[in-house]
């Protein structure tokens, strides 16, 4: 399995702190936001990587993560989204990167408790094809998507709905097959303009072809100054990517 990490977008809900950089090289405690979900793949044994960044400071990116070697990679991968096309249309530019393999995709700007190691072998222990989502309950699910349960099985995912159907967000952590590639190639810009992860996610759904499980300890985004603030508390009291017992 390859890695994908999404850095881009403008971060404008955090201004004017990502007025002249990019969210992604904030800092969380004590490493810059970029940091966490590369440990996060590392420690998931994925060592093919690929960083999709935008948006302001790209270049940065480079100056700072280098060549992989601090991650004790043999190589790190870069490519630059331009525009702000959102999510999915940052995916898009992971075709050629992942060859035949199937991509465990994280947005830069989330952060878990635990390690993802096991999530990802569970994947390929069910043959390495559909999708796997991941969830979490939360306080305020009118933030993220939002998972349609029936009989215990998802049937749809809304995107920041106003009325949430269920008290769980769907996190910034995705594993898809070569498909996903085809998917958003039919996928239409949202009511923000954007192609949107969650009509992906929609699609395997449709399918019958999506797995979910739920995520153990902690997981935050960093995307406001609510949970930026709140990513750094958790950080500092228990850090990040914590291997399970
Ligand atoms: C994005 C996704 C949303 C997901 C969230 C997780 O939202 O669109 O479905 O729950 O990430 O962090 P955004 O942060 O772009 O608003």
């Amino acid at each position: 399995m390859k890695g994908v990490i999404l850095a881009g977008g403008l971060g404008t809900r955090l201004h004017p702190l990502t007025k002249v950089t990019n969210k992604h090289l904030l800092p969380i405690y004590t490493k810059p936001m970029i940091y966490y979900p590369i440990e996060a793949l590392v420690g998931a044994g994925i060592r093919d990587i690929l960083v999709v960044t935008g948006g302001n400071s790209a270049g940065d990116f480079l100056k700072l993560l280098g060549n992989g070697s601090a991650f004790g990679l043999p190589a790190i991968n870069y490519t630059y989204q331009e525009g702000e096309g959102g999510i999915a249309d940052a995916l898009r530019l992971a075709r050629y990167f992942s060859g035949d393999d199937a991509i465990c995709v994280i947005l830069g700007d989330n952060i878990f408790e635990k390690s993802i190691r096991r999530a990802v072998e569970s994947y390929e222990e069910r043959g390495g094809t559909g999708a796997q989502i991941f969830l979490k309950k939360v306080d305020d699910p009118q933030r993220f998507g939002v998972p349609v349960f029936k009989d215990g099985k998802v049937v749809g995912i809304e995107e920041k709905p106003s009325h949430p159907k269920s008290q769980y967000a769907v996190t910034g952590i995705y594993i898809f097959d070569q498909r996903v590639f085809e998917i958003i190639e039919t996928l239409k810009p949202s009511h923000r303009g954007e192609l949107e992860i969650t009509d992906v996610n929609n699609a395997y759904i449709e399918w019958g072809e999506m797995h979910w499980a739920e995520l153990d300890g902690w997981w935050t985004d960093a995307g406001t100054f609510e949970s930026l603030l709140k990513a750094n508390n958790l950080v500092a009291q228990t850090g990040a990517n914590n291997p399970e017992e």
